[in-house]
């Protein structure tokens, strides 16, 4: 399965035969996108009597585990919603918590990502993020940019609204004429530019709302909830979303394939 001419470079997947036939999903059926909104660290702290940076913690040390599913299973592009543009609005303490973590992580696992052939994109802002983190999310998208295995999109200070404003911005600056700006212009203005849009989106721990995550991309997702915290969302968690994407019934507006006439 490959990204056509759109990514560069073409990510070209190599399921797990293994992983695969356990999950049970033919390889046409797997999502070449999965959106993950990382929700619920807070609460599965409290259901511990943790502190809630601890959800926090085990919240990204489960990214790479989901990641390497992701990987078994042939999907293309994992976005992970790291933190939003309203995030910001939580107390100073946790913010820098989840600031550190982001730069810790990206510290300790840059090496093995990169050797694993993982593609590290960013989504989002970069203005506002300390420089410290910035050059090392910078570093990372730079050094793992010729990858092609996997794309690990990180949405960090990430809104839809935002990376909406952006596109309209870079479009008018660019003086492109308004009879011109169609929607393939528009996604090309996006920080998703040359990414396929999210077949599947995943929210953890029961809420049905997006929260601004990837508003213009999801038109077309479909979208799975379950009440796992994300700390527990693990790779049969994974697998439980992809069969149930899997059965699903993509209509894009058309009749169903079945009805005729
Ligand atoms: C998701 O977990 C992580 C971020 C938003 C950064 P939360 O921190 O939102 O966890 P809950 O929703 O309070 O349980
Ligand atoms: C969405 O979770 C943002 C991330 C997962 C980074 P939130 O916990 O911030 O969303 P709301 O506040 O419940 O909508
Ligand atoms: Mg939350």
């Amino acid at each position: 399965m490959v990204l056509q001419q759109v990514a560069k470079p073409t990510i070209v997947t190599r399921p797990d035969p293994d992983a695969l036939a356990e999950l049970g999903v033919p390889p046409e059926r797997i999502p070449r996108h999965i959106g993950i909104i990382m929700d619920g660290n807070g609460r599965w702290a409290k259901a511990r009597g943790l502190p809630r940076l601890a959800g926090h913690r085990a919240g990204t040390q489960n990214i790479r585990r989901v990641l390497e599913a992701c990987r078994d299973f042939g999907v293309e592009v994992l976005t992970i919603y790291a933190f939003s543009t309203e995030n910001w609005q939580r107390p100073p303490r946790e913010v820098e918590g989840l600031m550190r973590l982001l730069s810790l992580s990206i510290h300790k696992q840059l090496k093995e990502l990169d050797e694993e052939g993982v593609q590290i994109r960013h989504c989002g802002r970069l203005e506002g993020v300390m420089p410290r983190l910035r050059r090392r999310i910078e570093e990372a998208v730079e050094r793992t940019k010729d990858n092609n295995r996997i794309i690990l999109n990180v949405a960090f200070n990430y809104g839809g609204r935002a990376e909406i404003l952006d596109a309209v911005r870079a479009i008018v600056r660019e003086g492109i004429p308004p009879e011109e700006i169609d929607e393939e212009v528009f996604s090309a203005h996006l920080y998703t530019a040359g990414l396929p849009d999210p077949d599947l989106i995943i929210r953890t721990s029961g809420e049905y709302r997006l929260s601004n995550f990837l508003i213009w991309q999801a038109a077309y997702a479909e979208f799975y909830v379950t009440p796992a915290y994300w700390p527990d969302f693990d790779r049969q968690e994974l697998m439980k979303a992809i069969r149930d994407y899997a059965s699903r019934e993509r209509r894009f507006g058309r009749l169903p394939d079945s009805s005729s006439g």
